[in-house]
């Protein structure tokens, strides 16, 4: 059902892949409540992805950039506002890699290399997008900045790996940002910290499908799906949330406030009692 919650409004969502993507879900929601936007991957993504399918039932231009570059990131913002006819009111960074998970390298033997790659991409290239947005003064007032995150950037979990590192950057650099640019610009920037979510990215985590269904059990409303999280953010692009920010908002069913529950403890003891049998 649309709202035209952002009729008039102007964006970018960078990190849209395939229909799997949560970018994917985002537009297609921001599509429906009346926004007109670009979309923006790397030209990898854009040659195996399947981006130009979501670009036409969106009628939106594909602008390719690697977030990591100062200069792609100034290209996408100059051409965005060229094509969408002014500035940007909204701005999605749904981007994440870790070669070191991709290689199955252990957090007490990552390659260094790797792990700086994983800090650019996945937290720094944030703060280059709100930098370069900044310098080019791109972002309307009230303009709204958001980005994904996950619990890793609080709590351990086992084989989310450098990318736990990556995401408390990213939040930080949320923070941080989100003071300078709401002083000066009253530009809101928040993260929004989801369940685990079956797409590229997330089939990536070692043991998903158990950390999904243990997530499950956990959260007293379920997991948040990809298509719940495109609602969310809607509404933090929207006019209905123009005092919200710096903030990381845990959209997770409640598992950020659980310790046990009633169904993992369930089933923790049905394991337990198998394991009396053995
Ligand atoms: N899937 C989950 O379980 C989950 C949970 C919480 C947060 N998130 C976060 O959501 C975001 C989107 O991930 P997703 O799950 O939709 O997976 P996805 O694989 O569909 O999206 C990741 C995107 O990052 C892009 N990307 C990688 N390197 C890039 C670069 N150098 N420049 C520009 N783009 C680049 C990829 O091309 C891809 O489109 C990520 O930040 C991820 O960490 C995912």
């Amino acid at each position: 059902m649309s709202y035209n919650l952002l009729k008039g409004k102007k964006g970018i969502i960078f990190g849209a892949l395939d229909n799997k993507s949560i970018a994917w879900k985002i537009a297609m929601r921001a599509h429906e409540e009346g926004a007109v936007f670009t979309l923006s991957n790397t030209s990898v993504a854009l040659r195996f992805g399947e981006i130009n399918e979501l670009a036409q039932t969106c009628n939106a231009e594909v602008i390719p950039a690697d977030a990591t570059s100062v200069k792609d990131l100034e290209h996408v913002f100059l051409r965005s506002m060229e094509v969408l006819g002014g500035k940007i009111d909204f701005v999605l960074h749904s981007i994440g890699m870790s070669l070191n998970v991709r290689k199955h390298r252990p957090y007490d033997d990552l390659d260094y290399d790797y792990f700086q790659k994983t800090i650019d991409i996945s937290a720094l290239s944030f703060h280059k997008m709100l930098q370069v947005a900044k310098k080019l003064d791109a972002i309307n007032e009230w303009g709204s900045v958001l980005a994904l995150s996950y619990i890793a950037a609080q709590r351990t979990l086992v084989g989310y790996n450098d990318m736990a590192d990556a995401k408390a950057l990213l939040e930080s650099i949320s923070r941080s940002f989100g003071y300078i640019y709401g002083r000066e610009k009253h530009i809101r920037i928040n993260t929004v910290s989801q369940s685990p979510t079956r797409t590229t990215a997330g089939s990536g985590i070692k043991g998903i499908d158990g950390l999904l269904d243990f997530t499950e059990r956990m959260s007293p409303l379920g997991n948040a799906t990809a298509e719940e999280c495109a609602d969310f953010s809607i509404v933090l692009f929207s006019d209905l949330s123009r005092k919200i920010t710096m903030q990381n908002i845990y959209h997770d069913g409640g598992f950020s406030s659980m310790a046990m529950s009633q169904k993992a403890m369930a089933q923790y003891n049905k394991c337990l009692d198998e394991g009396d049998n053995l």
